[in-house]
């Protein structure tokens, strides 16, 4: 049995006050939803999804009045942040006050905090009135959802409601920074870009490049190696003419290639290699090669800026 679809906005907001799940729509990737501060209802999250507890959610809030029961502190640098890229897709982590149940954020003494910016989403958590916690709408591990079908299919039976708010325009799910007395880092990149960021504040540290995979992990735990993973293997190369079985492979690819022809099904993400509509085609189009029955996925690197880099940090996750 299949869960209800729709836009019943008010429906979903009482569903998610009454400790039920609610998927919704948001600007990056379809999340699903629990009252952050209901644990049972937030087991029930990590339960579906058959997420590990030691990966810690985001809470979804509609405005700032939130803030304070939330966050312990609120330093210059969130502000100037927040004014600038929220509602929209952005992540900060910052300490985190008691209210907020330790199982929400893994035992982390921080929070990560997202205002969204898809108009039904901040509609919901407005008419919801409490912070929701939401991951992706995908099971564990795997591709997130980017329109609403792609959350009936997997979750469909397992949700109360499925807020649909068509397709996600960003595509990528929110860049998530944490925010430290003396520093941020970029724990995942993501719908808003490196460059964006640091024109706001200065430097960004990036885990990746200045600490061991263990810091890194402890910093954000959810940041597992090998996740947004297709069914179907995934390699990337640099050189699509070195690909030996074309015939039975799938290709991923930014913008038109004169070797795409060689392959037995290609998704195109931008006739003309924008990096923004490709991370709104990204997932899709990753499912549709997922489906082809072919052997393999083969892609190639995105250039390592704007969007680019969330899509490269995707790739590297979904590859084996
Ligand atoms: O765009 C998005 O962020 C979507 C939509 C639904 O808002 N949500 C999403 O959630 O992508 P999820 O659970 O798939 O990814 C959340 C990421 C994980 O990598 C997790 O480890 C990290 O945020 N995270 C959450 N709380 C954290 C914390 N306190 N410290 C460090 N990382 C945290
Ligand atoms: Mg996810």
């Amino acid at each position: 049995m299949s869960c209800p679809v729709g836009v019943d906005v008010a429906l979903a907001a009482r569903l998610l006050r009454e400790g039920k799940l609610v998927s919704f729509a948001t600007e990056t990737v379809y999340g699903l939803g629990a009252n952050a501060l209901d644990v049972n209802a937030v087991a029930r999250v990590f339960a579906v999804k058959n997420r590990p507890h030691f990966d810690p959610l985001i809470v979804h809030i509609a405005d700032r009045s939130w803030l304070p029961r939330l966050v312990a502190s609120w330093p210059e640098a969130a502000e100037r942040l927040a004014a600038r890229f929220w509602p929209g897709p952005l992540t900060l982590v910052l300490p985190k006050t008691e209210l907020v149940p330790d199982l929400v954020t893994s035992g982390l003494p921080s929070v990560a905090v997202r205002m969204p910016a898809h108009p039904l989403a901040l509609e919901l958590l407005r008419l919801a009135d409490v912070p929701v916690a939401a991951p992706s709408a995908n099971l564990f591990g795997q591709l997130s959802p980017t329109c609403a079908e792609h959350v009936a299919e997997r979750l469909g039976d397992q949700i109360d409601y499925l807020l649909d708010g068509g397709p996600c325009s960003v595509g990528v799910e929110s860049t998530v920074l944490l925010l430290e007395s003396d520093r941020a880092v970029l724990l995942r990149p993501g719908g808003v870009p490196l460059e964006e960021i640091e024109s706001v504040i200065s430097p960004v540290a990036l885990p990746s490049r200045e600490t061991t995979s263990d810091q890194a992990a402890a910093l954000s735990p959810g940041m597992l190696p090998q996740h947004y993973a297709p069914r179907t293997p995934l390699v990337i190369v640099e050189d699509l003419s070195r690909v030996t079985a074309p015939a039975r492979c799938g290709l991923l690819i930014l913008q038109p290639h004169p070797a795409a022809s060689r392959f037995a099904a290609v998704e195109v993400l931008s006739a003309n290699g924008d990096l923004t509509a490709a991370a709104a085609n990204f997932f899709a189009a990753l499912r549709r090669l997922d489906a082809a029955h072919v052997e393999q996925i083969v892609t190639m690197p995105f250039p390592n800026h704007g969007l680019g880099r969330a899509l490269n940090d995707r790739l590297t996750r979904a590859a084996h």
